[in-house]
């Protein structure tokens, strides 16, 4: 990673007893951890295989300055991380991202996904994007009354299009438009 990146992570403020920066190549292997924890426990992703190091690694270096990705770190370790990606590689949805967050199991329920979404939705506003898409779950309520909690409404429901663990799941969709305030 750039150096100009390096020091551009060191301007983020520190937030209560963690802090937000961007990811860089050395936080990918805890990203990986972190993200494989949901592909096998849970439905909140519908990958089903382990993603690899190598998979994530080009994960994140297609992540750049419009779509960036975060690593919630606490006493140097990562705990978590969220990025903005583009919902469709279409030009005129240059402007419609989708989130991601992903937090270690051991740190949820401390309001610490709250900060992360919070943060994202001020960078994805202070990139000029329009609206921030989330596809969850039907039946991940903790994720979908997050979204809900900082402004995104439903959008839409796609219904038995995932099979995982032996079960249809439905996806809704929830968005947060910035309009042009
Ligand atoms: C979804 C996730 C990011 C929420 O983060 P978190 O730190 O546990 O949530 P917070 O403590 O910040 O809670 C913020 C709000 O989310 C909602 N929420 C969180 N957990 C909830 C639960 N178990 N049930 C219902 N609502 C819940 C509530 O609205 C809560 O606000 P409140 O405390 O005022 O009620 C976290 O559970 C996570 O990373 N899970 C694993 C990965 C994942 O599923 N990612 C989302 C993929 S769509």
């Amino acid at each position: 990673m750039s150096t100009s990146r390096e020091s551009s992570c060191l301007q983020l403020p520190a937030v209560g007893r963690f802090r937000i920066r961007l990811a860089l190549g050395k936080d990918v292997v805890a990203i990986t951890r972190i993200y494989n924890e949901s592909v096998l426990h849970s439905v909140a992703t519908f990958q089903i295989s382990p993603d690899t190091v190598r998979r994530r690694q080009s994960w994140l270096r297609s992540h750049g300055a419009r779509h960036p990705a975060f690593v919630l770190e606490q006493a140097g370790a990562i705990m978590g991380w969220s990025a903005l990606s583009p919902y469709s590689l279409r030009e005129a949805w240059r402007f419609t991202v989708e989130d991601s967050i992903y937090l270690d199991a051991s740190v949820l329920g401390r309001g610490w996904g709250e900060k992360m979404l919070t943060h994202l939705l001020e960078v994805a506003r202070g990139l000029g994007h329009r609206v921030v898409l989330a596809r969850i779950v039907a039946s991940h309520k903790a994720s979908i009354c997050l979204h809900q909690k900082l402004g995104f409404t439903e959008a839409g429901r796609l219904c038995g299009v995932g099979f995982k663990f032996g079960v249809w799941h439905d996806v809704i969709y929830l968005q947060k438009d910035f309009g042009t305030s």
